[in-house]
């Protein structure tokens, strides 16, 4: 079912992002634009989070930060020149 009509995103999409670390309505927001237009979507995005959707919430509480980046090794100045060899 639709959560936000204006961008298509579905409650099953919600669940996905919370389950990524997404645990409020503004970066829900940033992963998949839903409520950045009419806003209508917003306290339905909020109702899902406030359900335990997010299952990082408890770590949160705790102190945890609410999303950690993934780091990938930078490629070696050598492998760039190998490349364009
Ligand atoms: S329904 Fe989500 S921004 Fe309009």
């Amino acid at each position: 079912m639709y959560v936000c009509s204006c961008f298509g995103i579905t409650e099953q999409q919600v669940r996905e992002h919370a389950a990524d670390g997404a645990c409020t309505p503004r970066q829900i927001a940033s992963a998949s634009k839903a409520g950045t237009d009419c806003g209508s979507c917003v306290r339905r995005i909020q109702g899902l989070l406030g359900r335990g959707t997010c299952p990082r919430r408890e770590l949160l509480d705790k102190g945890a930060p609410a999303l950690v980046a993934e780091t990938q090794k930078a490629p070696e100045p050598q492998d760039e020149v190998a490349e364009a060899a």
